[in-house]
């Protein structure tokens, strides 16, 4: 069984790995950088989104070969983690939330595998964007672990790199949202449309612009996420070793046939 993370904002380090090795892998989108090892048996792959030194911005990222090169490298499941703001009084900063929703307020991103052509006209089912196998096994975790994690949430993901206004905030909130970030999407689109199942660990850092008394700064989050990088990566670890060795979920068919180009 193999399992990859992505690490967000404040989590670089694949520090669960043994026997690790990177990889660079060429994809039909560009390259990604994985690391490779194993964890208590297990192949686990580890890849940092924002690349090296976070010198990605959350719109220049390459999500389309991030994912393609998980894929290529025979993943079939994918653990991902991402700072967020929140608009819900009842997921504070510090706490972790089990996203099972997205809306999707990203602009001009390389969002689909999909691009036609010999490919074909693909429209894929999102009713359940993030695979509730993967999502379960982070809940169990969290649990046994006695870590607080929101199982459910609603992650609006915006465009970036700026933060939003308070007013941007208050309609997201109309709109049924929890959570504010600017990564989630594509990446969770990407991996549906390769088949493979996706689970998000949101880190709250902060209340969103308007509900926080402060205004919003990047230094914030990587506070709060240092704080927390400890406890995410014992619930990630754990979560590794509970997904079943075998998916009883519908992510490997949501696309239909495997993606090449
Ligand atoms: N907005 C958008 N992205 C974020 C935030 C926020 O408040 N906090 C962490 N990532």
């Amino acid at each position: 069984m193999r399992v990859a993370i992505i690490g967000g904002t404040g989590v670089y380090d694949p520090g669960l790995l043994e026997g690790r090795e990177e990889t660079t892998v060429t994809t039909p989108y560009g390259e990604a950088r994985v690391s490779l090892g194993r964890f208590r048996g297990i192949e686990v792959g580890f890849l940092t989104r924002h690349g090296p030194h976070h010198s990605l911005p959350p719109h220049r990222v390459n999500y389309r070969a991030n994912i393609r090169a998980l894929r290529d490298l025979g993943f079939e499941r994918v653990l991902a983690t991402a700072a967020v703001g929140s608009l819900n009084p009842e997921m504070k900063p510090g706490e972790f939330v089990l996203v099972d929703q997205f809306v999707d307020f990203t602009r001009c991103r390389e969002s689909t595998f999909f691009e036609g052509g010999e490919a074909g006209v693909v429209h894929v089912d999102f009713t359940e964007p993030y695979c509730p196998e993967l999502r379960a096994s982070l809940a169990r975790a969290a649990r046994e672990l006695e870590i607080a994690a929101h199982e459910g949430g609603v992650y609006v993901c915006t465009e970036g790199p700026r933060f939003e206004t308070p007013a941007e905030i208050r309609a997201f909130r109309i709109l049924g949202g929890d959570l504010v970030g600017m990564t989630n999407v594509p990446e969770v689109v990407l991996a549906r449309e390769a088949n493979l199942c996706y689970a998000l660990v949101a880190a709250v850092t902060n209340f969103a612009a308007g509900i926080s008394p402060t205004p919003l700064t990047h230094e914030e989050v990587l506070q709060v996420m240092a704080a927390n990088t400890a406890r995410l990566r014992a619930l990630l670890e754990r979560a590794v070793e509970m997904v079943p060795p075998v998916r009883h979920c519908r992510c490997g068919r949501a696309a239909g046939p495997a993606v090449e180009g």
